[in-house]
């Protein structure tokens, strides 16, 4: 049955997502990749193009998406695993942001996300079965400074994950939001990371944005072993709610977890004194 297992995935042109796209094409399955221009994905695909439906999808807005829906259905007769990875990075302290910068990265990170599970469910929940990946980040579980709208939209995907986990578990359907740390995929390019156009001397922006351009080509985290390890997570039978990719996503994720809970403790007087007396 392996190979007519029928994955979406959204985001796919470059980067995690294109990885993933030739990687199941290779082990014969069957594939619907989303892109902003589908030819990006078409141009790079050369073997297995049976299986591949490439399409140009908007995933901010809902039309769009419902008719990218419907398309693996028609073609493949099902759909099986979905991946929301498409996603972008915004450089900006609160402060630097334009409420439009900010609205356009939740419009993508997060409502993008809304509108493809909003749109597979009915099919999922008719079939009895599938699995929904969502990508957040370890920017979903730390929030660093200069970053507020990227972390605002990766905490929120883990929080409407968890909410679907529990939603879509009595209709036989799985839910895993996928936390990388950093990858040597596009993500850093000039060109993929985008920076607030209301630049602020005061704070360190320009400093991370250097930061971000020596980091890009030197992350630790290989693309391949990530969509491997999702293609296999999707045979196991009680797949995790929330899975961390990458050492340095399990250290930093760790770490702030036990910071979190020492200032619980810490405060925990404060916390616990404020039901009624009686
Ligand atoms: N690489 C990392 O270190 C890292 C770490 C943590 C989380 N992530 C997350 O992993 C996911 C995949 O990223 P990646 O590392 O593979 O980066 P990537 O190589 O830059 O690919 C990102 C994909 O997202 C789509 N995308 C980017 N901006 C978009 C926009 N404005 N509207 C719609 N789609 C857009 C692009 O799709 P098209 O061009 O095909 O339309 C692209 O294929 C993202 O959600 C990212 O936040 C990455």
């Amino acid at each position: 049955m392996k190979d007519e297992k029928v994955w979406l995935i959204t985001g796919a042109s470059k980067g995690l997502g294109f990885a993933l796209v030739k990687l199941l094409l290779k082990n014969g399955y069957k594939v619907t990749a989303t892109s902003r221009n589908a030819t990006d994905i078409e141009k790079q695909i050369s073997e297995h193009k049976e299986n591949l439906l490439a399409l140009t999808v908007d995933i901010t807005n809902e039309e769009s998406v419902k008719n990218a829906i419907r398309q693996p259905i028609a073609k493949f007769g099902r759909l099986d695993v979905v991946v929301n990875n498409a996603g972008y990075l915004i450089l900006g302290s609160l402060e630097e942001i334009t409420e439009q910068e900010f609205r356009q990265s939740m419009e993508v990170n997060v409502f993008g996300i809304v509108n493809v599970i909003r749109a597979a469910m009915p099919y999922l929940r008719a079939q009895g079965s599938g699995h929904i990946i969502n990508i957040s980040s370890t920017a979903g579980y730390i929030g660093y400074g200069s970053a507020g709208s990227y972390h605002a939209a990766k905490f929120a995907v883990i929080g409407l994950s968890e909410a679907l986990a529990l939603e879509a578990k009595p209709f036989g359907i799985k839910v895993t939001v996928v936390a990388p740390g950093y990858f040597r995929t596009n993500f850093l390019d000039k060109g993929s990371v985008m920076v607030a156009k209301n630049k602020i001397a005061a704070y360190n922006t320009g400093q991370l944005e250097e930061g971000m351009k020596q980091l890009d080509g030197n992350q630790a985290g290989d693309p391949d072993k990530l969509v491997a390890a999702l293609v296999k997570l999707t045979d196991e039978p009680n797949p995790p709610v929330h899975l961390l990719m990458g050492p340095d996503a399990y250290q930093s994720v760790t770490e702030k977890r036990k910071a979190e809970n020492e200032e619980f403790e810490a405060w925990k007087h404060i916390t616990v004194s404020t039901n009624f007396d009686n």
